[in-house]
């Protein structure tokens, strides 16, 4: 009876035993990942409800900080009277978080893809805004209306009595290079530019119809860098639901129809394909992955790269995902260049320490692009830069 009960004891210990074996390397090691694998894709159930990871895809649990600064031209007289050369301090935080949901989710071919649009809240919070930030807040900007103004003139209007009257009608409207602008209003909230009424006004529509449209006017129809976005989405995003591949779960495919970003100019900046949208990751991030992610609002995607693993978020061990250097470099990312009209070299020793040798007419200058980094300081190349460091500063623009 007690050899019976000594071998039944010895029997659950090497049961525990294999189950402790069992537990320790293969679950954690295949098992585990096979079940997450095979169940943390977007999906839906039969009666269209959402199983819980994708439910908090759609309503993401979670609070973005979206956190702007601003450099603040502190001499704008001198700027605008003298020519002098603006003298910046930097403000901010202003913080504003956001939080949103996915509306209009749509799977498609066989769940492969999933379409959504993101319904957008920006709430002012002052307690994450720095100490002197308030709401109401003054901020003395370049004038983007009056940048649209000159960026016509110079592109589409060629005869000199326009360009006379258009210079007039600055004048009138008090339309500047500089101008003080609410924080709120330049953000999120809109504000009131004189040049931009009068171009959406009936008046104008009229009077344009009438003389036969001579000038395109911009579509503006409100000013701000986010206007009245609040509680609007920014546009049709199509993604792989992960059903195929988990590693693809939540990939942007298209936004608003477009694969490629039609601004930049290279291959690589501009596919958004396979760019997140910051918010979902795939399962088992390592620390070789290179993290996409597409911003609407900022018009590109960024590359992030692995920094460490120093933090814990609620107790679970977490990766620290950071933009890669060279992400704020404009002449790789040269979607935001212009093309510099009014022909100044801003920085004359910079890239190519003032040594610089021009020979345009040398054999081969044809096949050299030179608004490619790359190309800058090539002798086919002028070795200046055009890129929107500096605004247009005399009000003379005709
Ligand atoms: C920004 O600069 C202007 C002067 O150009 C000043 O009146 C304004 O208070 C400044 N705003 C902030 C937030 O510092
Ligand atoms: C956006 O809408 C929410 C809800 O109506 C409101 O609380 C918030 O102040 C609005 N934000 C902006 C920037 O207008
Ligand atoms: C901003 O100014 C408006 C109008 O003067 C006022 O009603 C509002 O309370 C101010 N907001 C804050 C946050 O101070
Ligand atoms: C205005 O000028 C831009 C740049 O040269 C050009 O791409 C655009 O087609 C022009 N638009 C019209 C209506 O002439
Ligand atoms: C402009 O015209 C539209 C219809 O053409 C009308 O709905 C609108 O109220 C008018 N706006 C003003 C400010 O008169
Ligand atoms: C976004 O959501 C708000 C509130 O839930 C709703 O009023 C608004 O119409 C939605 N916007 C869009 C573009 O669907
Ligand atoms: C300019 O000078 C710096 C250091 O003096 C050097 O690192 C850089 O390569 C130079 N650039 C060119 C284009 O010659």
């Amino acid at each position: 009876m007690r050899r019976c009960t000594a071998i039944l004891l010895l029997i659950i210990l090497v049961v525990i035993f294999l189950l402790g074996i069992f537990l320790l390397i293969p679950f954690p090691l295949a098992i585990y990942p096979a079940i997450v694998r095979s169940q943390v894709y977007i999906q839906h159930a039969e009666d269209g409800s959402f199983p819980k990871a994708t439910f908090y895809w759609s309503r993401l649990p979670a609070v973005q900080h979206f956190n702007f600064y601003f450099f603040n031209i502190t001499n704008p007289d001198e700027v605008l009277y003298n020519g002098a050369v603006p003298k910046f301090v930097e403000v901010g935080p202003y913080s504003w978080p956001e939080t949103e949901f996915k509306d209009f989710i749509e799977f498609r071919e066989d769940d492969t893809y999933v379409h959504y649009q993101n319904n957008k809240t920006w709430v002012w919070d002052p307690s994450s805004s720095c100490d002197s930030c308030g709401y109401n807040d003054t901020l003395m900007l370049p004038n983007p209306a009056f940048a649209s103004v000159i960026y016509m003139s110079k592109t589409n209007l060629t005869s000199p009595v326009m360009k006379f009257l258009l210079n007039g009608l600055c004048l009138l409207l008090g339309e500047q290079p500089l101008r003080a602008v609410p924080m709120a209003g330049v953000l999120f909230t809109s504000y009131d530019d004189p040049f931009i009424s009068l171009i959406n006004s009936n008046f104008t529509k009229t009077l344009m119809s009438f003389m036969g449209n001579p000038i395109p006017l911009p579509p503006v129809p409100a000013m701000g860098y986010f206007p009245n976005y609040n509680q609007t989405n920014d546009g049709d995003f199509l993604v792989k639901t992960g059903i195929d591949n988990v590693d693809n779960l939540a990939l942007i495919q298209k936004w608003c129809g477009m694969e490629k970003l039609p601004w930049f100019s290279s291959t690589d900046t501009a596919d958004i394909r396979n760019s997140g949208d910051g918010s979902f990751q795939k399962p088992f991030i390592k620390s070789t992955d290179r993290l996409r992610q597409f911003q609407s609002l900022a018009c590109r995607k960024f590359e992030l790269v692995y920094s460490g693993n120093s933090r814990t978020v609620n107790g679970i061990p977490a990766m620290d995902f950071v933009l890669e250097e060279n992400e704020y470099n404009s002449l790789v990312y040269d979607g935001y260049r212009y093309p510099n009209f009014e022909n100044q070299d801003y920085f004359p020793s910079w890239p190519c320490n003032g040594s610089h040798k021009y020979n345009p007419n040398s054999p081969g200058c044809s096949g050299i692009n030179c608004a490619r980094q790359e190309n800058f300081c090539d002798p086919c190349c002028n070795g200046r830069l055009a890129i929107f460091f500096i605004f247009i500063i005399s009000n003379n623009f005709s």
